[in-house]
């Protein structure tokens, strides 16, 4: 039987590869056919990734940058364009803003948290907008539930992932016009590094094991499941692939049942 790859011949850009979310996603379009431009700061965390990809017989590029510089995104692009001459996805998933109390959050900690998950998004958009309306390619924003429903610890967060799902609709309109699909993934809890030092905060403050911990906070989520960023990447690759063609301007909770509203 042949091996169905729907991204064969494709050219995707995504952000914040080098581990967690984006480089789940990452690695399946590179599985599903697609070159991959991998960027995030971490130069040798990046090259562990290509080589991943490359284990599974797939091709990456790798350009180490920090995209909360204004001229970063546009270096990306220009990346992308001058090893493979088009651009077909843009997958917006770098990301890191502070937690905490909002009277204790800075002016700093609210530039830097929109410097990097909301311009750095679109500007990279911005930069490849021209190729990808030449290719009729796709805009994936990975945003969070929080950008729906934030809760107090995460009044920075909420806002940049709010704001990232305004955006979507916004450019699913220009993107009618263009001929470029734009949709968003908003993720609950997903099993990354985050995850793992909050899981280990909460079974030291309870003096309990990872499992008991892990249990607990499934009942205080009310959610069934920690998800794994191979369920994002599926969905992602879903969303990015001929099967999702329908999808414009969606956004789309894979939380566990953690969203209990409308
Ligand atoms: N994990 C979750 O439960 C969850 C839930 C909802 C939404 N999300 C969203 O999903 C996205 C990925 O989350 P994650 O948990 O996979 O994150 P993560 O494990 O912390 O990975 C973040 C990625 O972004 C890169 N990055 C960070 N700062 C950067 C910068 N200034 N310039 C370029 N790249 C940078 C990191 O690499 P370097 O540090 O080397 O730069 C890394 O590759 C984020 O936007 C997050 O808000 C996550």
């Amino acid at each position: 039987m042949n091996e169905v790859r729907p991204f064969a011949g494709k050219i995707a850009i995504v952000t914040g590869a080098s581990r967690g979310i984006g480089r789940a996603i990452a690695v399946r379009l590179a599985r599903d056919g697609a070159r991959v431009a991998l960027c995030a700061r971490d130069a040798a965390a990046l090259e562990e990734a290509r080589a991943e990809i490359e284990l599974g017989g797939g091709a990456a590029d790798v350009l180490p940058l920090d995209l909360r510089l204004p001229d970063a995104p546009g270096r990306l692009a220009a990346f992308a364009v001058e090893r493979n001459g088009r651009i077909d996805m843009v997958v917006n998933n770098a990301g890191a803003t502070q937690r905490g109390e909002f009277e204790a959050l800075t002016d700093d900690e609210w530039t830097d948290g929109f410097a990097l998950k909301f311009f750095g998004a679109v500007r990279l958009t911005r930069a490849a907008w021209p190729h990808l309306k030449l290719a009729r390619g796709a805009v994936l924003f990975i945003s969070g539930i929080g950008g729906r429903t934030p809760g107090a610890q995460f009044g920075i967060g909420g806002s940049v992932n709010a704001a990232l799902l305004s955006l979507t609709k916004s450019l699913a309109d220009t993107g009618l016009r263009d001929g470029i699909r734009v949709n968003a993934i908003c993720p609950g809890t997903i099993r990354t590094q985050r995850f793992q030092a909050r899981l280990e905060k909460l079974a030291e403050a309870k003096s309990i094991g990872l499992a008991a911990a892990e249990l607990e906070f499934l009942a205080g989520a009310k959610v069934t499941r920690i998800g794994e960023p191979e369920d994002v990447a599926a969905l992602a690759a879903f969303v990015l692939g001929p099967e999702g063609s329908l999808l414009h301007g969606a956004i789309i909770d894979l939380d566990a049942g953690a969203t209990k509203t409308v």
